[in-house]
């Protein structure tokens, strides 16, 4: 066990993830098993849909990523497990399967935060250690943290009402694209034109590092409606790259305003719209004018796994700080 292998186990939405990490930062397996194909059909996310999917498939998830790593359960150090925020009922199964077999191969178990593991996936890829900036940017979340160190996250600003991967999913479904919509929204912006519509930029208070993007959905419903009732003609591609173009400005400006009261300090930005190409050119653009370093976490790792849920839960590890077999899921837990 010297090795500090870590099993570590992601049920917290639409994909069945299973990773075995070496250390906290050496990859030895990981599998995403997806079930973007099945929500497809209702347009998003169906929770008890998302936890029957996750009971057929933990299971084999599971033997495949310790096979894959080439790893027996007396190697192992410690389980680890995500435990909220998420989907209640897909949580449970992830908690489950990983408390069932910590016990059965007397293993500690280690719960980590979704989050943390969005704020830890770069270490897998040779990123920054603390202190850093994290922009985490997903289809449950919106958030500017500071991490000081390994154990300490302080959230500088998080969305009101939508989150930004949210925000773009419904903004697909607006324009008839299917889930998920970032993707679709990001390669048909690519033809559009950007200042076609002065859709809406929430600011909020003038020290605030909080987000809304309730108003610029609203924005973009209301664009395509009047349209729709005039008998106007509208571009799709000009709507996605306009509806983008406010997105990405708030989230770069408010990085670059939380950047000012860290100088110096690198920013990280993590979760499934990390893979948005315009947030990536604007963060290089603002990245290069204001002179701080910035960096996303390959593709794969951006998007939820379970690798970084083993990265998240290797610090705790090594101070021995482990959850009782009474751990139970929690859909809105705290950072
Ligand atoms: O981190 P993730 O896989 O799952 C959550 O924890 O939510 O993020 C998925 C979100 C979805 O909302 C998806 O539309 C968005 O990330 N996304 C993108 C892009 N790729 C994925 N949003 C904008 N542009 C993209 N290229
Ligand atoms: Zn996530």
């Amino acid at each position: 066990r010297e090795k500090g292998l870590i099993l570590a186990v992601e049920t917290s939405c639409d994909e069945t993830a299973a990773s075995v990490v070496e250390g906290g930062t050496r990859i030895r397996s990981n599998i995403v098993s997806s079930q973007i194909a099945i929500h497809r059909r209702f347009g998003g996310v169906v929770p008890e849909v998302a936890s029957r999917g996750h009971v057929e498939q933990i299971t084999a998830v599971m033997a495949a990523a310790l096979e894959d790593a080439g790893v027996h359960p007396r190697d192992l150090a410690a389980v680890a497990v995500t435990y909220g925020p998420g989907l209640v009922g897909a949580l449970l199964v992830g908690l489950m399967a990983a408390k069932t077999f910590a016990w059965v191969h007397g293993l500690p178990l280690i719960g980590v935060h979704h989050i943390v593991g969005h704020l830890f996936a770069h270490r897998l890829a040779g990123g920054p250690e603390p202190p850093w900036l994290a922009l985490v940017v997903s289809g449950g979340h919106t958030e500017l943290i500071h991490i000081p160190n390994d154990h300490t996250f302080e959230v500088l600003g998080r969305t009101r009402d939508d989150a930004a991967g949210e925000a773009f999913d419904k903004t697909a479904r607006a324009l008839g694209l299917p889930y998920p919509g970032g993707p679709q929204i990001d390669a048909l912006a690519s033809s559009g034109d950007p200042e076609r519509y002065a859709f809406p930029r929430s600011w909020l208070e003038e020290d605030s590092l909080d987000f809304s993007f309730s108003g610029l959905k609203t924005a973009v419903l209301n664009l395509l409606n009047d349209a729709h009732r005039r008998g106007d003609e509208v571009r799709p591609e000009d709507v996605a790259a306009s509806f983008q173009a406010a997105v990405v400005e708030v989230l770069v400006e408010k990085t670059v305003r939380a950047v000012r009261r860290y100088p110096g300090v690198p920013v990280v930005v993590a979760g499934g719209v990390a893979a948005n190409s315009t947030l990536r050119r604007e963060m290089d653009r603002r990245a290069e004018e204001e002179g701080f370093l910035w960096s996303a976490p390959p593709l794969a790792l951006c998007t939820d796994n379970a690798a970084m849920i083993a990265a998240a839960a290797w610090p705790r590890l090594s101070r021995g700080w482990f959850h009782g077999m009474d751990l139970n899921a929690r859909a809105n837990l705290g950072l």
